[in-house]
């Protein structure tokens, strides 16, 4: 739904992102009923872009794009990108699609796997075919466990090949490779931005794990238990969903990120326990903090080094950590 919230976040990125580049292009967007590809849309068709999405609603929810379905410049296909066949050219492929959240790929690990190796090999494929540019969602994740803070892009990464982590991260790992294999033998213009833990209105609030941010906020709205993994002192940086479209948007259009590698995050490093403590405070809630056991192959830290990114584009994610947790949470209780 396109809230006041949303409306008004969709005019920051705007003021970060000139649309003409995008503006009458054709664009496929995979994972585009999902939290991030949505948000993606809504800036694409108020730019005159046209826009179809696959997806399989596996973790996505038309709820996210409803609005969109009676624009002419959108159409939605739900298939899944493994599968997606289409004599169709597009100008852009921005491949959000993933089992994005640790219960979610825990829980489906094959398919995890496989839409990053088969459905990423397809988005090449179809961007060869229409010498597209195509930019891959990838992931902080593909650092592991990192043991360099702030991770800049030429760290190659702590990661536990056969880990429960890994059909995640080395899925990406692996789509990586194949990406900048295509670029090297094809010249194809694929860009690779790795994204650090975004947040913001239409973040799945559900799980046990994963999410923290949106789970907390929905356990302090419904005073329930705050669940903190492990003693809280891990760290993630949290970007806010504006910050996060916008450097996504930026790297699209840049012909200096071709076939790169470049960090999206914001560069400030928050622990879960003062995340938990943070939305206490914005909920008003008297919710527990309560702690259970880590799972295995958590990351200690993660924060990103963008000087890449503020290299390539003149610009980084900006939206404070207090702005974002209160723009969101306001959301929650819309
Ligand atoms: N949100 C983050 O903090 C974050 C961080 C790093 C990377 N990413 C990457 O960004 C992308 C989007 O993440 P998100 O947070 O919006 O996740 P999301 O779960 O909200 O969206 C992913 C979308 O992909 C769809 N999907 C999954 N597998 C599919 C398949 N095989 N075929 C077609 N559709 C499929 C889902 O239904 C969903 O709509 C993912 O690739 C994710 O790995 C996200």
């Amino acid at each position: 739904m396109m809230d006041r919230i949303i409306l008004e976040d969709i005019e920051q990125i705007k003021s970060n992102v000139k649309g003409d580049f995008f503006a009458d292009k054709k664009i496929l967007v995979t994972g585009g009923a999902g939290f991030i590809g949505s948000w993606l849309c809504d800036f694409l068709i108020g730019f005159g872009a046209t826009v179809t999405v696959v997806d399989n609603l596996s973790t996505g929810r038309l709820k996210n794009i409803n609005h969109l379905f009676s624009n002419p410049l959108f159409s939605f296909v739900q298939s899944d990108v493994c599968m997606f066949e289409c004599d169709e050219r597009f100008d852009v492929i921005l491949h959000m699609a993933a089992h994005a959240s640790p219960d979610e790929y825990m829980a489906h690990p094959i398919e995890t796997l496989m839409t990053s190796a088969l459905g990423t090999k397809r988005m090449l494929e179809l961007a060869r075919k229409s010498d597209a540019t195509l930019l891959f969602a990838s992931t902080s994740e593909t650092y592991g466990d990192a043991e360099v803070i702030p991770t800049p892009e030429s760290y190659w990464g702590k990661v536990n090949p056969v880990g429960p982590r890994s059909c995640y991260d080395e899925g990406k790992r692996f789509a990586e490779a194949l990406l900048v294999a295509y670029h090297k033998q094809y010249g194809l213009d694929v860009k690779i931005p790795r994204i650090f833990n975004s947040y913001g209105p239409r973040l799945r609030e559900d799980g046990l794990y994963g999410r923290a941010l949106s789970r907390f906020i929905m356990q302090a709205l419904s005073e329930l238990p705050i669940t903190v993994y492990g003693d809280g002192k891990q760290t993630r940086s949290f970007c806010y969903i504006t910050d996060t479209a916008s450097g996504l948007l930026l790297l699209t259009a840049n012909q200096g990120a071709r076939g790169e590698m470049v960090n999206v995050g914001n560069t400030r490093e928050v622990t879960i326990l003062e995340l938990a403590r943070k939305i206490k405070e914005v909920t008003k809630c008297k919710s527990a903090i309560e702690f259970c056991p880590l799972p295995k192959d958590d990351p200690k830290r993660r924060c990103p080094d963008v000087s890449k990114l503020v290299g390539l584009v003149g610009w980084m994610p900006s939206v404070s950590f207090d702005v974002g947790v209160e723009r969101t949470v306001s959301w929650f209780k819309l």
